[in-house]
């Protein structure tokens, strides 16, 4: 009998970022072609009888409350069951005594849940996004729920801007607030990633507001560009990091410029361009190979104070079983 289940629960890095002016919601439309990158969170899932959701962490730092993403989506799948119930009972008048039969032979189920985490935090990885999206398809599975994508991408969507990526990964072009999900083939040729991870944490609405106040979309002409995927993901590194940007970058080097002194660095040292994650901080460059990657990451480790690592792109994930 299967009581408990194991997830991996990737990193993501925006290859392409472009974003246009505020909308009246607040947020941004987005334009991003993101990938899952082969570095992991382990997610291990028990059901708990007692309706309870808790979460234990490997990492002492992290808060395991409601402010949690993995806490948050738990919950939210919960009052999504509680409410489906709600509307099965269709409204009909029952006696006490057949309501409490009903509620007890319907419980919300509970689960609790162990994160060992190894995404580094704060850095524009999506590691607290990629962990509630896990959770929404392991409890889907684990709570027997059968809710289809539509569903889930809706509930994920709620949870924040990067989590219905990771309902489809490896490779997807983000729409909108980031809802919109198309998956597409991941690169063909560029297969490595030597990600830069500085002791900077950028914060996201501040990134954002920086990218308003200095009229970026105004000149971010081409947001509206139609690319050619199938195309762009034949390219080899080098090619494929000439046509990438990100659009966050000016704002992210406008508020913290010892992030853009460390690109310009990190450029000169790997001989090619440097982009940005997300909101940032994580810095990164793409290669064909593993071997090129590892010697720029050893001229990187010489030459600049940053933690670094050589991982796949799109990496292939068979799926764990946990432990005994
Ligand atoms: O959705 P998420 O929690 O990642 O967003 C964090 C913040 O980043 C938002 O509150 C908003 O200030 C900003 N944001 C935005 N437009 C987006 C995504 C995020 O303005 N498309």
């Amino acid at each position: 009998m299967v009581l408990g289940m194991r997830l991996l629960s990737p990193a993501k890095i925006n290859l392409h970022l472009r974003v246009g002016p505020v909308r009246s919601d607040g947020f941004h439309p987005l334009l991003s072609w993101m990938v899952t990158v082969g570095l992991f969170d382990i997610l291990d899932f028990a059901l708990d009888a007692a309706g309870r959701v808790t979460l234990v962490s490997s990492d002492p730092t992290l808060p395991v409350d409601d402010r949690n993403l993995i806490v948050r989506a738990a919950r939210l799948l919960q009052a999504h069951v509680a409410e489906s119930m709600t509307n099965a009972l269709g409204g009909e008048v029952i006696d006490e005594h057949r309501r409490r039969a009903w509620e007890e032979s319907n419980r919300v189920p509970g689960v609790s849940i162990r994160v060992a985490k190894a995404i580094p935090m704060g850095g524009g990885l999506g590691g607290g996004s990629s962990n509630a999206a896990a959770t929404l398809l392991g409890l889907n599975e684990l709570w027997k729920l059968s809710l289809g994508r539509q569903q889930l991408t809706a509930l994920a969507a709620r949870l924040g801007s990067d989590v219905p990526f990771f309902l489809f990964g490896p490779s997807s072009v983000c729409e909108s607030r980031g809802e919109i999900v198309r998956p597409i083939g991941p690169p063909a040729v560029c297969k490595w990633v030597l990600l830069m991870l500085p002791a900077i944490s950028m914060p996201t609405p501040a990134v954002y507001q920086r990218f308003d106040t200095m009229h970026v979309s105004d000149s971010a002409s081409g947001w509206d560009e139609s690319v050619d995927w199938s195309q762009w993901r034949t390219l080899v590194a080098e090619e494929l990091l000439r046509k990438l940007r990100n659009d966050l970058e000016p704002p992210a080097f406008d508020l913290v410029p010892e992030l853009g002194v460390l690109r310009a660095s990190a450029e000169q040292i790997a001989a090619r361009p440097v982009r940005m994650s997300g909101s940032g901080s994580t810095l990164f460059t793409l290669f064909d190979t593993k071997d090129e990657a590892q010697r720029t990451e050893s001229e990187i480790q010489r030459q600049l104070s940053v933690r670094t690592h050589v991982v796949p792109i799109a990496p292939e994930v068979t799926k764990v079983t946990p432990e005994a």
